[in-house]
């Protein structure tokens, strides 16, 4: 969408994937609290984005939404002032239909009065979900929401949530600043890697301004490895995903905290050239020994080399499958070990990655006078 907004992905933090509905003003507080203290926003997670359930159950008597009166008894402006004093920007959840998933008000033949509520209150995102929808068309739900924030003069970030319904990457790119590719992840290894794999397929539609999302972060939750959760924020960040952490992060572990705040791997996805990385080639049993990569601004790549098989094994990268001419040489940079590889690859690269691992790293080509010093 061209409203000047997700030049790169989105970075923040969502309440849904671990408090679902037990939030509150507190929760949130301490939330952008955290974001502050643990760095995470100093490293671009500026997004606190309040999911379902923060809304009453009924309208008030003018048709607009009202805050659950028991857990936002101060209101979504006096949050968005406070999370706006750190220098946060505050998002909010709607639905396309007549209620929310949650069964709280759903903004469909609202769109004005909800985004007017929104602009007024100082929120900066809308995350539009799909329940209740009617049987109407995507197509025909989600764009009056669009016209709707626009007409606030408030510029809102507009992430739709439509769980990849009539395939919204050939049409969303006019709607949102982001849409669903997928149905709701889960904290297990199937999930992410399902949902990696269903969102590989749209990486030609996605760029600056419109981003395909294969849904919110799972790292921290518990349901995974620290490799497997080293492996589906390595991924994230290759497929130019929203990074929108769902963990508590005033309660994070010193693993989840390293995944989270990987400055490289943390770069990779807010490169410039916003570009979608992707799956480029498989070997091993049913595919599971796997190489995905991707263009970066200066001529750079990053190549994730991604072991899904149940043992640990050697996986190379192929100058062909890379789109590098054979003979390129290449300084490769580990992004996860932080650290420069030494040796002179010209046509290959392989290293050995433990089961359900990702290795990370970033290929630059050596011109030919550098390479001959
Ligand atoms: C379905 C969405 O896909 C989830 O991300 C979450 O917003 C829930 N609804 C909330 O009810």
């Amino acid at each position: 969408l061209n409203n000047g907004l997700a030049q790169t992905p989105q970075m923040g933090w969502n309440s849904w994937n671990f408090f679902a509905c037990n939030i509150n003003e507190t929760v949130i507080k301490e939330t952008a609290d955290a974001l502050i203290s643990t760095g995470l926003a100093d490293l671009g997670y500026v997004y606190l984005n309040i999911d379902d359930c923060w809304s009453n159950t009924t309208r008030n008597s003018e048709g607009q939404l009202v805050p659950d009166p028991k857990n936002f008894p101060s209101g979504i402006k006096s949050l968005a002032d406070y999370v706006h004093a750190k220098g946060l920007k505050l998002g909010i959840y709607s639905d396309a239909g007549a209620f929310t998933c949650e069964v709280r008000p759903g903004s469909l033949f609202h769109e004005t009065d909800d985004a007017e509520s929104f602009a007024s209150w100082g929120v900066d995102y809308l995350k539009y979900d799909n329940c209740f929808n009617l049987g109407i068309k995507p197509k025909k739900r989600y764009p009056p929401m669009r016209d709707a924030l626009n007409a606030t003069g408030r510029t809102i970030f507009y992430s739709l949530c439509e769980w990849g319904e009539d395939d919204p990457a050939l049409w969303a790119g006019r709607v949102g600043n982001s849409w669903r590719t997928t149905g709701d992840i889960n904290d297990s290894w199937a999930s992410m890697t399902t949902i990696a794999d269903l969102n590989d397929k749209w990486a030609a539609y996605a760029g600056p301004g419109g981003w395909n999302d294969p849904d919110m972060l799972e790292v921290g939750n518990g349901g995974m490895t620290y490799q497997e959760y080293r492996a589906h924020f390595s991924i994230w960040a290759l497929m130019k995903a929203p990074l929108l952490v769902g963990c508590d992060v005033r309660n994070m572990t010193a693993e989840t905290y390293e995944i989270l705040t990987n400055r490289e791997i943390i770069a990779v996805n807010q490169d410039s050239l916003g570009v979608q990385g992707r799956k480029v080639n498989v070997t091993g049993t049913d595919g599971c020994l796997q190489v995905w990569a991707g263009p970066l601004s200066g001529h750079r790549l990053v190549v994730a080399l991604w072991n899904r098989c149940s043992k640990g094994a050697i996986i190379t990268a192929l100058w062909e499958t890379l789109g590098l001419e054979s003979g390129t040489s290449v300084a490769i940079r580990d992004l996860w070990q932080h650290k420069n590889v030494t040796g002179n690859a010209v046509s290959s690269f392989s290293a050995y990655v433990d089961a359900h691992d990702c290795l990370v790293y970033i290929f630059t080509p050596l011109t030919l006078s550098q390479s001959a010093i």
